[in-house]
């Protein structure tokens, strides 16, 4: 009998059409260049959940809005709360890169106008959710990494049930929408490792089209 699940490479296993794994995608040392005065104007910082958690990602934004947490809820904002100044502008070789993505997924016309920037420290994770504070869910999310592997774990629309772990290393890129656009997804702990660009770290930004 016809093994049917090794024949499958793991990023076309049961997600399908909503998950796009493109690995080596970006040209990551021009995404790196033009971070560097993005993290200059809004510095990285550990934001609060409602809950008053502290969470071990570091965080910071650019774009017409960023997300952000704190005691109140999430939202996503014009302002950043630790300057009170706007968001750094999304760079340019960041919103190609992301029109690229989701061009590659079917998803044309993407017009990403929130880049949330994560910064996982070794041990840093980020808990399974939703992407859903975003008003129009047509559209997707684009995920790109640097740095060290991140083992990011996709389910359904259901916290509980069968998931899929999909490394992401540097360069390459994720999307996900259509039937797993309000997918829960989360981080593992980032594996203790040493990466020529970001040290001891793994960054991602992710695009998403907010308002
Ligand atoms: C996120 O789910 O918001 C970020 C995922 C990632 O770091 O790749
Ligand atoms: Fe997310």
């Amino acid at each position: 009998m016809t093994d049917l699940l090794s024949s499958l490479r793991p990023d076309e296993s049961w997600h399908g059409e909503g998950v796009l794994h493109l690995p080596g995608f970006a040209d990551a040392p021009a995404l790196w260049d033009a971070l560097q005065p993005v993290l200059k104007a809004a510095r990285f910082r550990h934001l609060v959940t409602p809950g008053g958690k502290t969470m071990s990602v570091l965080m910071t934004n650019c774009g017409e809005v960023g997300w952000v947490s704190d005691r109140s809820g999430y939202r996503y904002d014009r302002l950043d709360p630790m300057s009170g100044r706007p968001w750094p502008d999304m760079p340019d070789a960041f919103r190609t890169v992301a029109q690229r993505a989701a061009a590659a997924f079917g998803a044309g016309g993407f017009d990403p106008d929130a880049c949330l920037i994560n910064c996982y420290d070794v041990g840093a994770r980020l808990t399974a959710h939703q992407d859903r504070d975003e008003q129009d869910t047509t559209q997707p999310v684009v995920s790109v990494s640097l740095g060290l592997p991140g083992r990011f774990v996709i389910g359904g629309k259901q916290r509980s049930g069968p998931k899929q772990t999909v490394l992401l290393e540097h360069g390459d890129a994720l999307v996900f929408g259509r039937s797993a656009r309000l997918a829960y997804h989360g981080v593992l702990p980032v594996k203790a490792g040493t990466h020529d660009m970001t040290g001891t770290r793994r960054i991602s930004l992710t695009f998403r089209k907010a308002g």
